[in-house]
C-alpha cells in the first residue's frame, strides 16, 4: 500500500489530512468508554475479516490472533497510520484503498465484516450495507458499533438541527442517521441489535447501537 495507490480515489486534501492527524487525540477522551464495544465487534470476529473504514486502526488490538485482517480505507492519511499501528502490534494486514459503497472484493469472500463509527460518515449507508452483505459468505456475520439518531422525538429533532454544524466540524460525521433501520432493511437473515446511551461526559449522552447481522 502506497499513497500512490490512493491517487485515483480523489479522497484527499487538507481536511482529510487533519482528520487523520487529530483523530486519535480527539477520540482519547471517549476511547475508554468505547472499548467494550470494540470487544463486542472486532473482538468477536473470526476467519477472513473485512473492516470497512478502519481509520488509524483502533480495533487492531481487539482482533483475535488468528483473524486474517483486510481493511478498506479511503483516506490515505488514515491508511498510513493504520499500517504503522499494525506493524507496532506485529499484525499482518492488507489495506485496500476504496469505499464501502463499492467494495473491491468478490462476492462471498469474507467470514466477518466490521464497522465501528463508520456508517455515520459514508455517503450512502444503504449501498455500504448491501455491499457488506454481498461480500460475506453464507452464514457470515456483520458486526457493527455505531452512533445513531435518538428515538426520543425532541432529541432527534435537536440532532437534525445541530447536524450541519457537527458535520462541518467533524469533516463528515452525521448525528442523525437511523442505522438500525438501514441494517434491519438490508435483507440479512437475522439481526440482533442493542441500543444504549454512551456518556461522552456529563451531561451529554449519545444514542448508540451494537450488534450482529447474519447473512
Ligand atoms: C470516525 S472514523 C472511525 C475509524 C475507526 N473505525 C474507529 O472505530 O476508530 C471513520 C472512518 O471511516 C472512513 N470512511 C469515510 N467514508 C468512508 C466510506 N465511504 N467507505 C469506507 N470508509 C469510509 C474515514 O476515512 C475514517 O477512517
Amino acid at each position: 500500500m502506497t499513497e500512490h495507490d490512493y491517487d485515483s480515489l480523489g479522497y484527499n486534501g487538507m481536511s482529510k489530512r487533519l482528520f487523520a492527524a487529530w483523530y486519535d487525540l480527539l477520540n482519547a477522551g471517549v476511547e475508554n468508554r468505547v472499548i467494550p464495544y470494540r470487544r463486542l465487534t472486532a473482538g468477536l470476529a473470526n476467519g477472513k475479516v473485512l473492516e470497512i473504514g478502519g481509520g488509524t486502526g483502533a480495533n487492531l488490538e481487539f482482533y483475535p490472533p488468528g483473524a486474517d485482517l483486510t481493511f478498506v480505507e479511503p483516506n490515505p492519511h488514515m491508511a498510513v497510520r493504520l499500517q504503522r499501528n499494525a506493524e507496532k502490534l506485529g499484525r499482518s494486514v492488507t489495506i485496500a484503498p476504496g469505499f464501502g459503497e463499492n467494495l473491491p472484493f468478490e462476492d462471498a469472500s469474507f467470514d466477518t465484516a466490521v464497522t465501528t463509527l463508520v456508517l455515520c460518515m459514508v455517503s450512502d449507508v444503504e449501498s455500504v450495507v448491501s455491499e457488506v452483505r454481498r461480500v460475506l459468505k453464507p452464514g457470515g456475520r456483520f458486526l457493527f458499533y455505531e452512533h445513531v439518531v435518538s428515538t426520543h422525538k425532541l432529541l432527534g429533532i435537536w440532532q437534525g438541527l445541530f447536524n450541519p454544524i457537527w458535520k462541518f466540524a467533524t469533516t463528515g460525521c452525521n448525528l442523525n442517521r437511523d442505522l438500525s433501520g438501514e441494517i434491519g432493511r438490508a435483507g440479512f437473515s437475522q439481526v440482533e441489535c442493542r441500543r444504549f446511551s454512551l456518556s461522552v461526559g456529563v451531561p451529554i449522552t449519545i444514542p448508540n447501537i451494537v450488534g450482529v447481522a447474519t447473512v
